[in-house]
Parts: C-alpha cells; sequence; structure tokens
C-alpha cells in the first residue's frame, strides 16, 4: 500500500518524534497531574481546574490517554483519570455547559470508558451526549453554538465549523444505548454544515447566523478569523476532521467528499507558506500570523483521509500531513525538559492571543504521531 510506504519511509522522523513527545510527557505528566492545563506561564502550565466549564478541559486528560494506549505507562493513566475527577465540577451546573461538551468529555471520558471499561466514564459521556443533543433546533436542523452572547451579539440561532468535532459524540451515543436520535441530530447538523458554511472552493464561514424561528441562513459573521468571508485556518482544519470523523461514523459519501474538498483548499494554501498555516488563509500579507494548532488538527484529518481512500488516492493527504508534522516539529516545537508546553505558536484568533502554546496544539500533534506510529486508537471513533 502506498500508505504504509510512505510511512515507512518516514519511520525516523516519526520515531524519534514519538521518543520526544514521550520522554516530555511523562515528566508532564507528574508534574502537572492536578491542573487542567491551556498554555504556559514562563514555561510552566497553568490550571484551569476552577473553571470545568471551559471547552479546552478535556484535551490534558485526552493527551494522556493517548499517551497511556501507546506505551502502557501508569503516570499517563493516572493523570487522565485525575482530569476526569477534576472535570466532574461541570456537572454541578449544567445549565453553564455548551456545544463544546463533546470536545470536553468524549476525548477524556469517552476514551477512558474505551480504555477502562469504568462506568462511571460511560456515565460522564452519556451525560455530556444528552446535553449536546438538548442544544438542537429542529428548524434549521442544527446544533447551537454557545449561550446568551457572543461578538456582542445574541447569537441565539448561530452555528459554528468546530462543532463539526462535537459530533463523534453523539454517534458514539447511539451506538452505545442502541439509539439512532443521536446520529440523526449529528447528520442533520453536518448537512447544515455543508449547505451554509463550507464554501464552493472548500473555504469556510466560521459562523453562520440562523434566523431563531425559520432556522434560514441569515448572515455570515467573521469570528477568529480576519474577517467576514475570510478563511480562518482552524476552523478549515476543524471541518475538514470532523468531516471524515463523520464519514467513518457513518460512511455517507457526501461527509468523505467534503473531508477532500476541505482538505484541497488547506492544502493548497499551506504549500504557500511551507506548510506553516498562517491563521488566516485570505488575511492581508503582514501581519503574518501563524497558527500551528490548526496544522496540528488538520494533519489529523489528512491522515484519516489517506487511511480511508483507495490506494490510488492515499498520496497528497499522507504527504501533506507528513510536511505539515515535520515543518511544525522544526521551526515550532519547544523539548526544553524544564518548559512544560510541545508546539508552540497556537493562534486563538486574528485579532488576539497570538503565537503562544495551547493545550490543543500538543494534543493534536501526539495524535497525529501516534497514528503515523500506527496506533488504531482513535479518541473520536467508537
Ligand atoms: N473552538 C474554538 C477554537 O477553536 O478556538
Amino acid at each position: 500500500m502506498f500508505y504504509e510506504k510512505y510511512i515507512s519511509k518516514n519511520k525516523t522522523f516519526i520515531d524519534e518524534t514519538w521518543k520526544k513527545l514521550d520522554e516530555k510527557l511523562s515528566r508532564t505528566a507528574v508534574k502537572s497531574r492536578d491542573k487542567i492545563p491551556y498554555t504556559t506561564k514562563d514555561g510552566v502550565h497553568d490550571d484551569h481546574s476552577g473553571n470545568p466549564f471551559m471547552w479546552t478541559n478535556g484535551f490534558w486528560g485526552g493527551l494522556m490517554w493517548i499517551m497511556y494506549e501507546a506505551t502502557g505507562n501508569e503516570e499517563y493513566k493516572k493523570t487522565a483519570l485525575r482530569s476526569e475527577e477534576l472535570m466532574d465540577k461541570a456537572f454541578a451546573d449544567v445549565s453553564k455547559l455548551h456545544h463544546d461538551v463533546g470536545f470536553m468529555w468524549h476525548i477524556l471520558s469517552g476514551a477512558s470508558y474505551r480504555l477502562t471499561g469504568d462506568p462511571e466514564s460511560r456515565n460522564r459521556n452519556l451525560i455530556a451526549a444528552m446535553t449536546l443533543a438538548s442544544r438542537y433546533k429542529e428548524n434549521g436542523g442544527y446544533i447551537r453554538a454557545w449561550n446568551g452572547t457572543w461578538f456582542g451579539r445574541d447569537n441565539d440561532g448561530w452555528t459554528i465549523i468546530d462543532c463539526m468535532m462535537n459530533l463523534p459524540i453523539l454517534y458514539w451515543a447511539s451506538k452505545e444505548l442502541g439509539d439512532d436520535r443521536f446520529a440523526q441530530i449529528a447528520m442533520a447538523h453536518a448537512d447544515m454544515t455543508i449547505r451554509d458554511h463550507v464554501r464552493d472552493d472548500g473555504s469556510m464561514n466560521h459562523i453562520v447566523a440562523h434566523d431563531p424561528a425559520t432556522g434560514e441562513m441569515i448572515d455570515t459573521l467573521g469570528g477568529q478569523g480576519y474577517a467576514v468571508g475570510s478563511t480562518w485556518s482552524r476552523g478549515a482544519s476543524w471541518g475538514l476532521y470532523g468531516f471524515i470523523l463523520s464519514y467513518i461514523h457513518t460512511t455517507e459519501k457526501r461527509y468523505l467528499d467534503t473531508a477532500k474538498q476541505i482538505a484541497h483548499y488547506f492544502i493548497s494554501n499551506v504549500a504557500d507558506t511551507d506548510y506553516l498555516p498562517l491563521v488566516d488563509f485570505r488575511a492581508p500579507e503582514e501581519p503574518v500570523y501563524y497558527d500551528s494548532t490548526a496544522g496540528a488538527i488538520a494533519a489529523c484529518g489528512l491522515i484519516e483521509i489517506a487511511k480511508n481512500v483507495p490506494e490510488f488516492e492515499q498520496r497528497p493527504y499522507i504527504a501533506a500531513a507528513v510536511k505539515i508534522l515535520k515543518a511544525m516539529e522544526e521551526k515550532f516545537c519547544n523539548w526544553e525538559e524544564n518548559e512544560d508546553s510541545i508546539l508552540q505558536m497556537g493562534t486563538e484568533m486574528y485579532t488576539r492571543g497570538i503565537h503562544k502554546p495551547i493545550i490543543y496544539g500538543d494534543y493534536f500533534f501526539a495524535e497525529a504521531i501516534a497514528k503515523l506510529r500506527g496506533s488504531e486508537f482513535n479518541p473520536w471513533l467508537k
């Protein structure tokens, strides 16, 4: 197979990068056990365990499960379990939960249940799935983003491209309960995303406002990218990976086709910047802002596309994934023993939080390298 041959040609890079990941993360797993990190301050992980509703809180524990599954090192498992425990505070006020519960629990408690069989982890993941399903709006067939107001406007009727990554927890709940209502919601949302978010050239709208009464699309907003009509690269990577995951869960060809359409757009844009993604593919030439997290997420999706297409289609996807990961390893990774984060140069949004380590950068970088090593454990599946 072309895919396997390509992997074996890049084995040295994959093995060396994995060794560095394991060396560094096995230390931070112990050091940051009682934290839920988002970024670092002076090289040290910060701690968001006091804010259990933060959408990024599942990534640290999820990263620990990826490392535990691949190495069997119990220190990773202890930290993942601790993270799950710290997150339980969020269930004390479910009204503060939001559309990102899939990000928060599926790679944490969903992964925990798959790896340990713990019924409490299953229950946490089901609460998250039911919370997400409760956000479904029948008119328009979509899952509402956020609560209250956002970007200064009432956001009733808003959808965001990011939400494609929350759908796997719904597919999982349908299989787990033998009840296809959850998958129906996921597919309706994915179909709305094709209709209202993905543009013909594979670029996309970050935020779409729908009329809450009729469900019709009324407006698009710039969101975390440069402006209305631009393309936020992390949004593109959420779409790319989210659609291939929807394809794997459902085997509906339109989701594979959409994942490929976005992938072609993403690949053609990063090829112009040495495979290091800019924050926004339609921003002005200056200033040059990168977002490493977009590259790590896209690499995961590209690898999954390569594994799910016939042999003669695999090359562009696996080649781009490896090129992105190599470029980021060379330019953006920090392997210093005494600093807690690995992937630098993440960016929250075009106007804020530029060039900083963000926990999901480390998560998706490790997930991608684990996949290239041959791991079949994908926390977003099953
Ligand atoms: N889901 C929000 C973000 O990607 O920043």
